[in-house]
């Protein structure tokens, strides 16, 4: 069938940033005009490593007011949080009947986020692509928008999904496709141009979250680390100048520029004027987006009605899904 259905999800683990809205956020609100779009919370997935559970339920609304607020459309996509539908952890289980300890062995997350102390790490967060999988297959979803990051994990859903379709004789499970995003797919950290803009940065100046007032915003950008050289001439002058690059690329993605027309813009200038001019696009964008967040946030019960909304249609979709599941397992 020629319909096309996309799955994103994002783990609520509070500090939304630029990063989440550039890399992420904002390509999924163009991909609604062209797709049917499933938007989850995926606070089973934030479950992988501790979350305060006095934190869960409100880092839950942040990030659906981050995406309602962003423009993502609640009347024609689904947004809800995966713990509201079982079928997510029911599916799972099966997947890591199907996927094969050696396949998981090779997911390189895996070894970066356990760190040093494997043994001490989850049983969760090892088995967490078995759930992605879930996630996306739960509802026949044809596409995945994934940064470089994940990957390797959709490669996994994949082999699930053919594995599954072959040892029970059926064509149940899509193929689903990676939607490689546009190029603003990496957003750096403020103090250190080498490494990503994070929700988990101790250093708060590393990075815009989506709720800055406009004095935080243009504090964060006036203290970003820089070096002392003017703005180059030309894009191939950022080389091994990760910090400009990094600034000129957001203040680009904000202006729906490309890079080389942002160099040439600012060719041969100084840092302060430059910031200067990020300043003003980053607090018309952030700064729209945060207010109406900020209003959505406040009327938890109106953000937690969208949510049970979403997650009753979700369920109502992969029902069907499950019940040829087990039928096609025996069970
Ligand atoms: P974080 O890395 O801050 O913990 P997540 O892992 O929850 O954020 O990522 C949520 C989404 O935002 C993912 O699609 C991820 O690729 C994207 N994302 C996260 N950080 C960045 C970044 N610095 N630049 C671009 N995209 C990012
Ligand atoms: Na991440």
């Amino acid at each position: 069938s020629d319909r096309k259905l996309i799955f994103s999800g994002m783990q609520p683990t509070g500090n939304v940033h630029l990063g989440n809205y550039l890399g992420a956020i904002r390509n999924w609100v163009k991909l609604q005009k062209d797709y049917d779009c499933i938007f989850c919370v995926v606070d089973l997935h934030a479950l992988t490593m501790w979350q305060e559970p006095a934190m869960m339920a409100a880092q839950t609304r942040e990030v659906a007011a981050a995406l309602i607020a962003s423009g993502i459309d609640t009347d024609h996509c689904l947004l809800f949080n995966q713990s509201m539908n079982p079928d997510h952890a029911q599916l799972a289980w099966i997947f890591n009947c199907v996927a094969r300890v050696g396949w998981m062995n090779r997911m390189t997350q895996f070894k970066e986020k356990a760190g040093k102390d494997r043994e001490r790490a989850s049983l969760g967060l090892y088995a967490y692509p078995a759930l992605m999988a879930a996630d996306i297959l739960a509802y026949k979803a044809t596409h995945v928008p994934v940064g470089e990051d994940q990957k390797q994990h959709l490669e996994l859903t994949r082999d699930i999904a053919i594995k599954f379709n072959h040892d029970f004789e059926t064509e149940l499970f899509p193929i689903c496709e990676p939607l490689i995003l546009g190029p603003a797919a990496r957003v750096m950290s403020l103090r250190d141009g080498t490494r990503k803009m994070s929700k988990s940065d101790p250093s708060e100046q590393a990075r815009i979250t989506l709720t800055d007032g406009p004095d935080e915003i243009a504090q964060k950008i006036r203290r970003a680390k820089t070096d002392p050289e003017p703005l180059p001439e030309t894009a191939e002058g950022l080389d091994g100048r990760p910090e400009a690059a990094n600034l000129l690329g957001i203040y680009a993605a904000l202006t729906d520029k490309d890079l080389a027309a942002a160099v040439t813009e600012f060719a041969g200038q100084p840092f302060s004027a430059f910031k200067a001019a990020l300043t003003e696009v980053a607090v018309a964008e952030v700064g729209r987006i945060g207010t109406e967040m900020k209003r959505l946030m406040a009327d938890p019960g109106a953000v937690d009605a969208i949510l049970h909304r979403g997650a009753e249609k979700a369920r109502a979709m992969s029902a069907p899904v499950m019940a040829e599941v087990y039928a096609a397992m025996g069970l």
